[in-house]
């Protein structure tokens, strides 16, 4: 359940990236016409939008549909390291995919890093980048190992870094491994800025414009949920779940939420990027905001419509801060989605070996800045019909038996359980009209489960909590105020409508009789 207030914590009341309160986004008319162009993209986050402005850049003609606006999904709640250190993963790909694979994912993120990098000078873009070096530390005897056997990796595979035992963070370390010459940056501008280019190169880009089929072919056809066709050569849907094109996605990745704090604080941050190797997972990096510096803490990842009561993600953050740097002020809380694929790598290009023509770009964990671009990267020069060494670790298609059937396996046995689980209790649920101001929750109407929230001024909004994928029940997030599906992470806001798919359709509306 929400509490009515959590200022006593001193939480933000509410969630609010910094990224998306800082800057101002253009907006968008949705499509009200059947048109034709060379590439649809579906999805207005980074890999859309660094999709959109490479191939209009090289002329081609492209719209781009977002089902509610550009840049309000992941990308609007990163902590935007651009960095190719994603944890401890260098050790275990060489050993899972063996050292060219892990050397080749390696080259992808420095290419995606160093393309930003160049983009930035080119357009004189002010993002707020900075180049910082990356650190993954340990305070416990137990990660030493994997760390040491991390910067083995490294030396196996060329990437510059090193060894250490002690970060110049303000607390005692057994060891990290550093990855140099790394990067931090504020999203937002810097992809408006490619928005601006993308409009004036000719691009279209039509927002609450949800693509709901697409038919295959050559051309193909995009169908949006009112009824408008986009006829095109090419789709590269770049909206997490993949939309078309088959391939049983929402079966092969599985949705994660992570928790972000912008804080003021009594020590000064020592620069550099950090990541804990140990769970609870926690990352630093330092912002600034309003001409000050502050500090972003993330962490607290969990499968979505999983977790503990969420608030408790953010007063965890909030203790660790506290004891490490000395909070002075919590400015922003927000949380993020991120799809994770079997593997660990990334799914970029063609949906299935049959549909050559329908692109994908998702399940990047929680490293999208450099993995968006990876993917933008090498699905343009799939359309344009150019090399790339990425195509084939990254392929769709691709099935790894270890240890992506053993994930497979685990993954759906715990949506069979959700499907039954959630329908089946029934304890103790509330009556809405015991809901507080600002609070939501499981309840019952009418004899049957549903889920309300009661909105600061007094007015109830129930809805079913069947989701509308494939009929699990979405749990309360306190935290965000939304539903959560806990089989593959469609999210929904407390009126029922969709946040984040695979769901298409909203949450239908209860009655209370
Ligand atoms: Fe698949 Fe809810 S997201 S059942």
């Amino acid at each position: 359940m929400t509490l009515p207030h959590e200022s006593s914590t001193g939480l933000p009341q509410y969630p609010e990236s910094y990224w998306l309160a800082s800057s101002r986004i253009p907006s968008f008319s949705k499509l009200t016409q059947d048109i034709s162009v060379d590439t649809a993209i579906v999805g207005g986050g980074i890999s859309g939008i660094v999709t959109a402005y490479m191939l209009s850049k090289q002329g081609l003609k492209v719209a781009l549909l977002e089902a509610g606006q550009i840049l309000n999904g992941t990308t609007g709640h990163t902590t935007a390291k651009i960095t190719a250190q994603h944890d401890l993963i260098y050790d275990e790909f060489i050993s899972h995919f063996g050292e060219e694979k892990a050397r080749l994912y390696y080259e992808a993120n420095d290419d995606a890093l160093r393309w930003i990098k160049q983009t930035i000078k080119e357009h004189q873009i002010s993002c707020d980048f900075a180049e910082e070096d990356a650190y993954i530390y340990t305070a416990s005897d137990d990660y030493v190992q994997r760390i040491e056997n991390e910067v083995r990796a490294y030396g196996t595979l060329g990437i510059p870094g090193a060894y250490l035992e002690r970060t110049p963070l303000p607390f005692e370390t057994k060891a990290a491994v550093v990855m140099k010459n790394q990067a931090r940056f504020n999203p937002i501008p810097f992809l408006t800025k490619l928005v601006e280019q993308f409009t004036a190169q000719g691009g279209q880009i039509y927002e609450h414009t949800t693509a709901a089929a697409v038919e295959e072919g050559d051309p193909a056809t995009v169908t949006t949920l009112e009824g408008h066709k986009v006829t095109c050569r090419f789709v590269v849907s770049c909206s997490h779940f993949p939309f078309g094109g088959g391939g049983l996605y929402f079966a092969r990745l599985h949705a994660s939420r992570s928790y972000v704090l912008g804080v003021r604080t009594d020590k000064p941050f020592p620069g550099g990027m950090y990541l804990s190797a140990e769970e609870p997972k926690r990352s630093l990096r330092s912002v600034t905001i309003d001409g000050e510096p502050m500090i972003l803490i993330g962490g607290e990842s969990h499968k979505t419509g999983q977790g503990i009561c969420t608030i408790k993600h953010y007063e965890a953050l909030q203790l660790f801060g506290e004891e490490t740097f000395g909070l002075k002020e919590i400015c922003y809380r927000w949380s993020a989605q991120d799809l994770i694929t079997l593997d660990k790598l990334p799914y970029i290009g063609p949906a299935t070996a049959d549909t050559p023509n329908i692109l994908i770009a998702t399940g990047y964990k929680k490293w999208g800045m450099t993995s968006s671009v990876a993917a933008a990267l090498l699905n343009v020069k799939t359309i344009t019909g150019e090399h790339s060494p990425y195509q084939e670790l990254f392929t769709p298609s691709r099935f790894y038996v270890d240890p992506s059937l053993k994930t497979f396996i685990v993954e759906n046995a715990d949506v069979a359980k959700h499907l039954i689980a959630g329908k089946l209790d029934m304890s103790d649920k509330l009556h809405p009209d015991e809901l507080n101001r600002d609070e939501g929750g499981v309840v019952r109407v009418n004899g049957r489960r549903a889920g309300a929230y009661r909105d600061e001024h007094g007015e109830l909004y129930i809805v079913d909590t069947t989701c509308t994928h494939m009929g699990c029940e979405v749990e309360w997030n306190n935290g965000d105020r939304t539903w959560d599906c806990p089989c593959h992470g469609s999210r929904f806001s407390y009126k029922g409508e969709v946040i984040d798919g695979p769901a298409k359709k909203p949450l239908s509306k209860v009655e209370a009789l």
